[in-house]
């Protein structure tokens, strides 16, 4: 061939993958370039300090300065009980600016969605001028976190729960932008498994605020393992992380080396209830407040859940032959 045709080739493939990666929101996160990633993960934790919120945030401090982080990731569930009312709710500055004051906690926030943030004014989230008040925060649907050694994708988890559209209660949920719920979710989950595919990282981590596996008070969320899961494991996943139940937890998939973590224990916590038929794979579980540490090199990944003491309450680790990142 030509160098002409090479060309030519070359452009015709950069244009599909342009456009078909199009629909999720990229973003690059520039790393400290000595090969390691850090970050912390916290969710369902918007309480205005209260129900050891103060006391996690504490610790996330301590633990984020000694750890030399490199951004924050929230599990979704920001503020409660009903999310936002709008951009100027004061919610936002005393759940979180006055809350996670620490230096090392003053990076960029990554934050999805939760069910409960649905309840509000899901779009005020979402909204840049969230920015103009605190440059941490950037939160939308879905979208896509390109780390060097790590790619993120965060997905919006909240519409694939059927209940939350059958049988709502008395909670209203702002769908706008989300309805047709059908095609919106054929739309993301088509966007997921393309970015996944395409995506050349050596870690790759998905992050919803709903638990694929959960032996807590919710559960699985069974659409999640019947709609997502598939893609997960047909395209080498590492961790699925979450929040949502309130507790922390580590279960191990039994059909691939994906690992279900959960750090929903960001505030209000201890549900006591555990539902051990439903264990398989289970390797940890604490039903109390606290966060989860995550450090990666091209070879290896700690997890680390802390309490609200800072604790190191379970350690998990694993390292992948280099062979894999250089292919
Ligand atoms: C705060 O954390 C302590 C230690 O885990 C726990 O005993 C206490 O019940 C928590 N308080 C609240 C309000 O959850
Ligand atoms: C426990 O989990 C099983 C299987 O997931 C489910 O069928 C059952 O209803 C759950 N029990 C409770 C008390 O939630």
């Amino acid at each position: 061939m030509g160098s002409y045709h090479k060309t030519m080739v070359l452009l015709v493939v950069l244009l599909i993958v342009c456009r078909i990666s199009a629909d999720l929101e990229r973003f690059e996160q520039t790393t400290k370039g000595d090969g390691t990633l850090r970050f912390l993960v916290v969710g369902d934790w918007g309480r205005k300090g209260e129900f050891n919120q103060s006391r996690v945030a504490f610790q996330m401090g301590r633990i984020g300065e000694k750890m030399d982080i490199d951004f924050v990731v929230s599990t979704g569930d920001n503020f409660y009980d009903n999310g936002l009312k709008g951009v100027e709710d004061p919610n936002f500055v005393d759940s979180f600016t006055d809350i996670y004051t620490a230096k090392s906690l003053q990076k960029q926030w990554f934050n999805v969605l939760g069910n409960h943030d649905y309840r509000g004014d899901a779009v005020a989230q979402l909204s840049p001028l969230l920015r103009k008040i605190d440059s941490r925060w950037l939160c939308l649907r879905s979208f896509i976190v390109n780390a060097e050694l790590a790619e993120l994708f965060f997905v919006d988890t909240s519409p694939f729960v059927d209940e939350y559209f059958t049988n709502p209660g008395d909670h209203v949920y702002d769908w706008r932008d989300v309805s047709p719920v059908k095609t919106y979710i054929a739309h993301l989950l088509k966007d997921l498994e393309l970015a996944l595919e395409n995506s050349k990282a050596t870690w790759k981590i998905v992050v919803g605020h709903h638990a694929i596996r959960s032996v807590s008070h919710h559960g699985d969320t069974l659409e999640l393992v019947d709609q997502l899961l598939p893609i997960l494991q047909a395209n080498d996943v590492d961790l699925y992380i979450n929040g949502h139940d309130h507790c922390l937890q580590r279960i191990s998939d039994t059909k691939s080396p994906i690992q279900f973590l959960t750090s929903g224990a960001g505030s209000k916590a201890w549900r006591g209830d555990v539902n051990t038929s439903n264990d398989q794979g289970l390797k940890f579980f604490y039903d109390g407040q606290g966060f989860m540490s995550v450090d990666l090199t091209y070879t290896h990944v700690v997890i680390i859940f802390y309490d609200v003491f800072g604790s190191i309450l379970h350690r998990w680790t694993m390292s992948k032959p280099l062979l894999h990142s250089i292919m």
